[in-house]
């Protein structure tokens, strides 16, 4: 049991996992960076989890804080994911570890105090409340610009008190767990390290910072979004395993982030209707054409077909234009509605 429906959690907290989970190992091996990055946080992490009681006797305490900062798409939240799992794995003998993803934009600063308000109940009841329950705990702050916002240039808030008062209960929050539960671990992230308060990057243990993807590594995520799209599709095999042509197609890649790569595969399915029905005829000239239009789509070619040339044969019973919702009660028709004019809730019915 590791999922917890929505509806039963604090407010402010996104999701609760207790791991270590079989379904959550893919987000660390997802993401592709220097062995050394990898180990450096697991090390940080574990020192925090394993022996945080001891070492808040230095006087130079832990706070058991990591940040990861930097672009957009570059992994940090994945592989924070990521290292709450493996963490627990290497713990998994000493007990469970639970993984707390917090929403940070659940304490909006525009309430006089009462952002301030549930910051500190976040901090000094649920965490602790939760944290009470298993022997490790993660808690994972995704945009925490937005949670401990820079004082020093919030001036052009609406409400720069208020935003003040929550930075301040950050704080407060984080020195106290530091002291009272030293094996509580935040990992944070942020894409705009500038906008987070100087005197919580300075209670960092850890402060990492992830930069795009350099032109092998773009070739190795290129290897991996394919290698995963062989698994569905094991026809496409060869492609993920065409280093040459992987090689000249990460050159074009070159600037892109993470996120932006493993995109390219699915434009790259998307170039020809072919594809995309029947995505084991995907060929080198996709990824090519995907790359070359960055992602997007050329304003170009002859006129386009009318739906039915398109589509010509599909049978007269799949159909369901034969009738509008004005028979919602009529309890005599034998299908239910199917087109009820609708167009403000998405909730179409299905067809
Ligand atoms: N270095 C990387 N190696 C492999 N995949 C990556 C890398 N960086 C980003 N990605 C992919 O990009 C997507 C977005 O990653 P995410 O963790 O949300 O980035 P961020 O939090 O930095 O914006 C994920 O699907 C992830 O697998
Ligand atoms: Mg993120």
């Amino acid at each position: 049991m590791s999922d917890i429906p929505r509806s039963a959690l604090p407010h402010g907290v996104l999701s609760m996992h207790v791991l270590p989970a079989d379904h959550h190992d893919r987000d660390w091996d997802a993401i592709i960076v220097p062995r050394e990055v990898k180990e450096r946080l697991l090390a940080q992490a574990l020192l925090v989890l394993e022996h945080g009681r001891k070492l808040s006797m230095l006087s130079g305490l832990p706070h058991g804080l990591i940040v990861l900062a930097g672009p957009p798409g570059t992994g940090k939240t994945t592989m924070a994911r990521g290292l709450a799992q493996v963490a627990a794995l290497a713990l998994a003998r000493k007990g469970a570890t639970v993984l707390l993803e917090i929403n940070p934009h659940a304490f909006p600063s525009d309430m006089l105090g009462e952002s301030q308000r549930n910051v500190t109940r976040l901090l000094t009841e649920t965490v602790p409340e939760i944290a009470a329950r298993r022997p490790f705990t993660v808690v994972l702050i995704d945009d925490v610009e937005s949670f401990a916002v820079r004082r020093s240039t919030a001036s052009f808030e609406a409400n720069p008190v208020d935003v003040h008062r929550a930075t301040d209960a950050v704080l407060l929050g984080i020195d106290e767990i530091a002291k009272n539960l030293p094996s509580v671990l935040f990992v944070t992230t942020t894409n705009f390290i500038e906008a987070v308060d100087e005197a919580f990057l300075s209670r960092a243990d850890l402060v990492m910072r992830f930069s795009l993807p350099d032109r092998e590594t773009i070739e190795r995520i290129l290897a991996s979004a394919i290698g995963e799209l062989a698994v569905q599709w094991p026809a496409l095999l060869p492609l993920a395993q065409d280093t040459a042509r992987l090689a000249a197609l990460a050159s074009l890649c070159e600037g892109w982030d993470g996120r932006r790569i493993r995109k390219l595969i699915l434009a790259a399915l998307a170039q020809r209707l072919e594809v995309a029905r029947d995505p084991a005829t995907l060929s080198w000239d996709d990824l090519f054409d995907a790359a070359r239009k960055q992602g997007g789509v050329e304003w170009a070619g002859g006129q386009a077909p009318t739906s039915r040339e398109m589509f010509p044969d599909v049978p007269r019973e799949l159909m369901h234009d034969h009738d509008h919702g004005h028979a919602l009660h009529d309890h005599a028709h034998p299908h239910p509605p199917t087109h009820t004019h609708q167009h403000d809730d998405g909730k179409k019915p299905l067809r």
